[in-house]
């Protein structure tokens, strides 16, 4: 299967939700913050998607707030963030000043909160990816993104006070991805993108009980990340696979799979200068 045009072949630049990407690597979010610390790294990929921002600010959960297991990491940052209005005045600025695509990821716990954060963020960024997956936080998060009708009136009211491309970021965890996404289309999404981190749980056994509980990222979860997207790629959106890539091999098999871009997290917890070997190995695959 030839997934590139001609034109693809020279270089990686593609053209989503009618906007040019300079190659379809994004950073996913909340592993790389705003791009700010690593901004050469945040300069050559395609888009950047920020941290999960609330619309109050949030101090996240207290430790052990990540764990490694044997091909994964369990987290639970608990979505700490400055808020909107912090964003706004100081994190956002900086941020316009990268030579990168921006998506912000907008955490709800209401659909009020969601119209709220896009509402003032405004057209100062490329788009939304709205998350209404996050696992860690009790209040709301997981019941959100698995119920499609919830997901469905998220998406028409944001879609009302924007026209930037709205991207949906959905869990797999205890629900069918297809059901939800197929709603958040019909509600107005531009795009895709899963998964989400999966549940899990590592426990503590001196002390006999729970270590900690979070969401479960990393190589461990590839696999089934590709069989979501595969899922999903008839949905009539593009999709962008997200779920341990490591490597250009794994993105082009998202690619494969029918993504039409892909985000790294948890690798670049390990190397931050990971995606910039992943862009140079995918161009093997294009050639
Ligand atoms: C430490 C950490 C923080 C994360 N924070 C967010 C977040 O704020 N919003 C979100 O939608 N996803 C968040 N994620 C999920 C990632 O964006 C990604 O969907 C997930 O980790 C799977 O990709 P990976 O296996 O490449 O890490 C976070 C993941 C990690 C590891």
């Amino acid at each position: 299967m030839d997934l590139f045009s001609n034109s693809r072949k020279l270089n990686l630049k593609c053209n989503i939700f009618g906007i040019d990407f300079k190659n379809p690597v994004f950073l996913a979010s909340g592993t790389f913050e705003y791009g700010l610390r690593y901004s050469t790294v945040t300069n050559k990929a395609g888009a950047i998607i920020t941290k999960g921002i609330t619309a109050r600010p949030r101090a996240g959960n207290p430790p052990p707030r990540v764990y490694e297991t044997a091909c994964g990491l369990i987290n639970s940052v608990g979505l700490e963030n400055p808020g909107v209005e912090i964003f706004c005045r100081d994190i956002l600025p900086k941020m316009r000043r990268l030579k990168t695509r921006i998506f912000v990821n907008v955490a709800g716990f209401s659909v009020n909160d969601f119209v709220e954060i896009v509402g003032e963020i405004g057209t100062r960024v490329d788009g939304f990816e709205l998350n209404v997956s996050c696992p860690n936080v009790d209040q709301g998060g997981v019941a959100f993104g698995r119920d499609a009708e919830v997901c469905h009136r998220v998406v028409t009211e944001v879609r009302k006070i924007t026209s930037l491309p709205v991207i949906v970021k959905l869990t797999a965890n205890f629900c069918d991805p297809l059901v939800v996404g197929r709603r958040c289309v019909e509600a107005g999404a531009d795009g895709i993108s899963l998964i989400n981190t999966l549940h899990a749980v590592a426990f503590d056994i001196e002390k006999k009980r729970v270590l900690i509980k979070g969401g479960l990222s990393g190589p461990a979860i590839k696999p089934f990340a590709l069989y979501c997207v595969h899922h999903l790629k008839d949905l009539g959106v593009p999709i962008i696979g997200v779920g341990g890539i490591m490597t250009g091999r794994d993105v082009y098999e998202f690619l494969l799979a029918g993504a039409s871009a892909v985000e790294i997290g948890s690798a670049t917890l390990r190397d931050p200068y990971a995606p910039l070997r992943i862009i140079k190995e995918l161009r093997k695959y294009t050639g």
